[in-house]
């Protein structure tokens, strides 16, 4: 997906991270009194959710423009956060400056050989101990069934050809953690966890965000016929359900000797 388009301007906005983010990322992360890049911060909602977390100060970093000033807009107010534009590669940070490097829903944009090359810039920015922290969804995560994560699984129930796409882009949870072991980090076994993306006052107010494509690019494989199909399978679906977007995550973690 093009995340410089126009169109994609709020797609990473406009919401704040959930509590079980929060929970997850102060228990396994321990962002208070540290350095954080946050790597692809979209509209910077996980990088104000760092700073509100007690982090000592936060870099949102971003490729696209249009992300880096919407996230500069909505964080006037906070001193300890800036945002700039700058790749996975080359993120513009000084050398071993950062304490925890945290990417979500990064790197499965990017291509086997910037996941190297990034995982390598992540090192470089780090201090002694710091972290590298990776939170995606494998794709053993998109193979989840459970019930509570019904608005992705029903999904790939309408249109099954998206999961070769998502084994395309997908790291799977083994595979990945080769990845960051090649790079002589010292690895902690990967976490799964529940993240509620958004809870809806009503379906309709769902059935909005489906067809702006919100924080799913994957939504971006489908035309607007195809979207509505999804929806009123959603609508069929959601009948006795809270109506909460929960995803199944991976975090996998590596920690720099
Ligand atoms: C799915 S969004 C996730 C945004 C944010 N991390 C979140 O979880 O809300 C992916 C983000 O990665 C950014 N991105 C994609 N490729 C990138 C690259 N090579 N370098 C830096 N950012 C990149 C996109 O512009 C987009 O903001």
């Amino acid at each position: 997906m093009d995340f410089s388009a126009k169109s994609a301007a709020d797609l990473y906005s406009d919401r704040s991270a959930d509590g079980s983010w929060k929970v997850l990322c102060k228990t396994i992360l321990c962002p208070a009194g540290k350095d954080v890049a946050d790597i692809g911060c979209g509209g910077g909602i996980y990088t104000l959710a760092f700073a509100k977390l007690g982090a000592k100060s936060v870099t949102g970093i971003d490729n696209a423009v249009q992300y880096v000033e919407r996230a500069k807009l909505l964080s006037v107010d906070t001193n300890n956060v800036r945002f700039q534009v700058g790749t996975a590669t080359s993120t513009g940070l000084s050398d071993a400056s950062i304490d925890l490097v945290f990417e979500r829903a990064l790197i499965h944009h990017l291509s086997e050989e910037e996941q190297e090359l990034n995982i390598q810039e992540a090192i470089r920015v780090l201090r002694k101990a710091g972290m590298l922290a990776i939170q995606d969804r494998s794709f053993e995560n998109v193979l989840d069934n459970d019930a509570k994560h019904w608005i992705r699984s029903t999904l790939f129930h309408c249109f099954p050809e998206l999961l070769d796409f998502e084994r395309l882009r997908r790291p799977s949870e083994h595979g990945y953690l080769k990845m960051l072991e090649k790079h002589s980090l010292h690895t902690l076994a990967p976490v799964k966890f529940s993240e509620v993306r958004k809870s809806y006052a009503s379906f309709s107010e769902l059935e909005v965000e489906i067809m702006a494509r919100k924080g799913k690019s994957i939504l971006f494989e489908l035309d607007d016929d195809q979207l509505k199909h999804y929806c009123a399978r959603l609508k069929e679906a959601s009948l006795g359900r809270s109506l909460e977007e929960i995803d199944q995550w991976t975090v996998w973690r590596a920690e720099v000797h």
